[in-house]
């Protein structure tokens, strides 16, 4: 078990934990000692973590949950029964996401809009929602995965830039109104992570997009970003904003935004579509 370890023996349940950044957490907080709820909806993947964790820590305290989170009896029903198996719950981790690309005036079909809202911003409000009383019982912990294209709307990206600003903006309203409750409020902001989250995110038609449309040379590994989180989860953070260009950024938005669009244009493979 890791020297330092403030999660041991703590309730924390993992929405989009079958796969990439929401999986690599599970490990480490498997190595923690942490009790673990997780959850997605492909149940064989989520399966084969909870097995991989058993195998690595045989006394592993770890269960897996169907859910949805853009259905909102789906998410009260996930937190309402983790809870009664658990006993409470100590750290819900809104990690499920959806990504989506294509130029606004591309888009064919919109009504993936309002889907990636559903998973970005609907589904950890109403899990949050669910889950509060019960950290406040236990002075507990909420964290949300948005982006750095929830600080900074990226081109191409507009369904899913709204959607992390939404959920960033949501956050940040909460922490305040729960300031002296005991619940704290962690947003994570990463920059690209190796990860299927473009392959398997919307495309300007509404279908998965099954390419990546970012140049992913130089992505950080979703163990990083999980040992980032991780970091920040432990010390509490409200905010942690991933890599140092990442930071930069924000600083240029300020002073000069334009150079910050130049630089977003630059990441895309192909412009002008
Ligand atoms: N990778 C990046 O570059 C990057 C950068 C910034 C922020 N993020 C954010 O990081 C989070 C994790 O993404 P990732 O990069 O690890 O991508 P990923 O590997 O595609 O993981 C996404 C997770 O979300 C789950 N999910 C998607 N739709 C869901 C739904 N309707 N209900 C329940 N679970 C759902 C997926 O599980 P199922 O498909 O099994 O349901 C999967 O476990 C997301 O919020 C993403 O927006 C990623």
């Amino acid at each position: 078990m890791a020297a330092f370890a403030p999660f041991t023996g703590k309730v924390v349940l993992i929405t989009g934990a079958s796969d990439g950044i929401g999986a690599e957490l599970a490990l480490l907080l498997a190595r923690q000692g942490a009790r673990l709820a997780l959850a997605a909806r492909r149940v064989d993947l989520l399966q084969a973590l909870a097995e991989r964790i058993r195998r690595q820590h045989p006394a592993a305290d770890v269960g897996v949950w169907r859910v949805d989170v853009s259905d909102e009896f789906d998410c009260r029903r996930l937190v309402a029964t983790v809870v009664a198996q658990y006993g409470g719950l100590d750290v819900l981790v809104n990690n499920a996401g959806v990504s989506a690309h294509g130029y606004f005036e591309q888009v064919s079909d919109y009504s993936y809009y309002e889907q990636v809202m559903r998973v970005n911003y609907f589904g950890a409000m109403w899990c949050t929602r669910e889950a509060l009383p019960h950290l406040r019982e236990r002075g507990g912990l909420m964290v949300a995965v948005s982006s750095l294209a929830g600080k900074i709307g990226v081109p191409g990206r507009t369904a899913y830039s709204a959607s992390k600003f939404a959920l960033a903006g949501f956050c940040e309203a909460l922490r305040a109104e729960l300031r002296g409750s005991g619940v704290d409020v962690c947003v994570v902001f990463p920059g690209v992570v190796a990860t299927d989250t473009r392959v398997n995110g919307f495309g300007p038609d509404g279908r998965p997009l099954g390419e990546s449309r970012l140049r992913e040379e130089g992505a950080m590994s979703a163990q990083e970003c999980a040992r980032q989180m991780l970091a920040a989860m432990a010390a509490r953070k409200r905010e942690l904003v991933m890599t140092g260009k990442g930071r930069l950024g924000l600083w240029l938005k300020l002073l000069a935004p334009r150079l910050v669009e130049n630089m977003a244009l630059k990441a895309l493979k192909q412009t002008g579509r």
